[in-house]
């Protein structure tokens, strides 16, 4: 078959750079022409932001047996039991992986020369097991995985270029929807360009910036949730929105994540009379799973009426602190807040996004030639409450499935179809920028009050009636106007907020990180996962 002449035409093309993306591509390289597609700069991403580490069975007195067994505690009930076992099993091999890509990860020293990896603990875990580079894993994995990237002759990035839809072939007879790229816009130029490719895969993150407080950078819109969902996919999980325990309270301090490995390290929350809490909550105190820990703290600041509570490590030696915590101290004390000298004001925030695009364990969507991977994908290892650092170890894992699944597929030499241009006739420029940003904050705010933390079917149903309203005001805007990255991101984050409350409304119980006071309790007939049908899905 023809095809109109696209702008661009690879192999594969991967919609995001974070850990996902970037090791998804270079595994793919040595066989494949990749594009790599990066919202803003290559490196923003949650993925350089990530502090504590990646959860691996190092440690002898460890064992994967007992890394399964937290995972699946942690996801209380809804873990798909054959995922967990697979990424647990891949822990070694993966930090390996990075090891040979040159992450430089912290290591014991042993008469004054590194040893062993050092492995930090944080909630959840019952051994230590969390490899780290110091308090800055996230940035030391991903510029580690960019430089490879960059000298790679079969990589192409592409930054400050913007996913809008993915581009489909009609669904032919019972055969399902197939990839064929997606219309990408330039958000230098304005322009939108039209990639095609054999293989399409979403690495495009979480949606936690459908929250007003969140830990995350301001790429997390779950643009490729929203556009897989457009694209006749199922979306599964997505009232399991984590609020991370600790993030610094200060007004200029946007998204600071004081890591839950001070915590594993011995940090104590305590309350501004210096009094602790978390036992009266969990036996595990301060290292319970997030859900609870987040829970206890927005009952104490609700209960009191206070703004904040305080994160204490200035027990522990001040080299110490130093040592493992430098990147937490250097962002404190700019702030005013020496941590080796006094405790730190924290709160919860958004923080991960458990569900997302429904996938199997090759990391394939619903749709032909579509896969997705990291945090955009629902993969079943989560359930209802991730556990800390699994996360990374989930990127890296399913980058690995879906390369060999994808190899297998462009061996298949899947043929070319037609796709249609991009067609902007019939819009104009918009001169009401406001009604994008007025919207934006609306729908955070919203969210945080109604569908946060703790739930209710009446915060909830408000919720929806708002999204409605916003749904059909930006959909006229959408049509009429030219757009810009800021209205697609608006779009796909009402998109999220709409599925999010969707899922939430479905579960008559509180599971893992959905708490609601309309069902406070658990339903052992309710352990599945929720999975929404797009309309026209069969
Ligand atoms: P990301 O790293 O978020 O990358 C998404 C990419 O997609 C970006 O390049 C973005 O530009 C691109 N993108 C998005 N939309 C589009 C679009 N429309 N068009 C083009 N490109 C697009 N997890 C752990 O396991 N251990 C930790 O210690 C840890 N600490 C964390 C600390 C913080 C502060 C945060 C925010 C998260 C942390 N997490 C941690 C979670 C973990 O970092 C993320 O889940 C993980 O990095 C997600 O990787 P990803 O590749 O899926 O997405
Ligand atoms: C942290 O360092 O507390 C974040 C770890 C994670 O989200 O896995």
């Amino acid at each position: 078959m023809t095809t109109n002449s696209p702008d661009y035409s690879f192999d594969v093309l991967i919609i995001g750079s974070g850990a996902a993306g970037l090791s998804l591509a270079l595994r793919l390289a040595p066989f494949a022409k990749v594009a790599i597609l990066s919202k803003v700069s290559l490196s923003e991403s949650s993925t350089y932001y990530a502090q504590g580490g990646i959860s691996a069975v190092f440690d002898k007195q460890d064992s994967l047996e007992s890394h399964v067994e937290d995972t699946l505690n942690a996801g209380a009930g809804l873990c798909d039991s054959k995922i967990v076992e697979l990424v647990v099993s891949r822990g070694r091999k993966s930090i390996e992986w990075l090891l040979d890509q040159g992450v430089p990860f912290t290591h014991n020293t042993l008469a004054g020369k590194p040893n062993k990896l050092h492995l930090t603990q944080e909630g959840g875990h019952s051994h230590r097991r969390v490899v780290h580079a110091a308090d800055a894993t996230g940035k030391e994995v991903e510029l580690s995985l960019e430089k490879q990237a960059l000298e790679h002759l079969n990589i192409t990035t592409f930054e400050h270029h913007c996913a809008v839809d993915i581009i489909t072939a009609k669904k032919q007879n019972k055969s399902p929807q197939r990839a064929l790229g997606a219309y990408v816009l330039d958000t230098k130029t304005g322009k939108i360009h039209t990639f095609k490719a054999k293989t399409t895969v979403l690495a495009s993150g979480g949606a936690n910036k459908v929250y007003l407080y969140t830990s995350n950078p301001d790429i997390s819109t779950g643009d490729g949730i929203a556009m897989a969902w457009r694209a006749g996919c199922r979306i599964a999980n997505m009232e399991f929105i984590q609020f991370h325990p600790t993030c610094l309270f200060h007004p200029e301090a946007r998204s600071f994540l004081i890591s839950e490995a001070l915590r594993g390290e011995g940090g104590k929350l305590i309350l501004p009379d210096g009094s602790s809490f978390m036992h009266e909550y969990d036996e595990r105190g301060e290292l319970a799973p997030r859900d609870i820990v987040a829970r206890a703290i927005d009952d104490q600041i609700k209960r009191l009426g206070i703004d904040c509570i305080y994160l204490d490590i200035s027990f522990k030696p001040e080299q110490f602190i130093l040592e493992h915590f430098p990147t937490i101290y250097a962002r404190c004390l700019e702030y005013g807040f020496d941590i080796t000298k006094q405790p730190i004001p924290v709160v919860p925030a958004a923080h991960y996004t458990c569900g997302g695009i429904l996938t199997n364990i090759d990391a394939k969507t619903d749709l032909s030639a579509l896969y997705a991977i990291g945090e955009a994908a629902c993969t079943g290892l989560h359930g209802a409450n991730r556990m800390a650092s699994n996360s990374l170890l989930e990127c890296l894992v399913f980058a690995e499935q879906a390369a060999t699944a994808i190899q297998g597929y462009l061996n298949t030499s899947p043929g070319s179809l037609t796709i249609s241009e991009w067609d902007e006739s019939q819009v104009s420029d918009s001169d009401e920028e406001v009604v994008v940003s007025h919207n934006w904050e609306e729908l955070r705010r919203f969210m945080w009050d109604y569908v946060g933390i703790v739930r209710s079917n009446k915060r909830l149903e408000r919720a929806k009636h708002r999204i409605d309203l916003l749904q059909s005001e930006i959909d006229e805007y959408y049509g009429n106007f030219r757009i810009t990255s800021d209205l697609l991101e608006l779009r796909n984050l009402v998109t999220v907020a709409d599925l999010i409350v969707q899922c939430a409304m479905s579960r008559h119980e509180s599971r893992g990180l959905h708490y609601t006071l309309d069902y406070p309790e658990t339903d052992p007939e309710q352990q599945n996962p929720t999975i929404l049908l797009p309309e026209d899905f069969n």
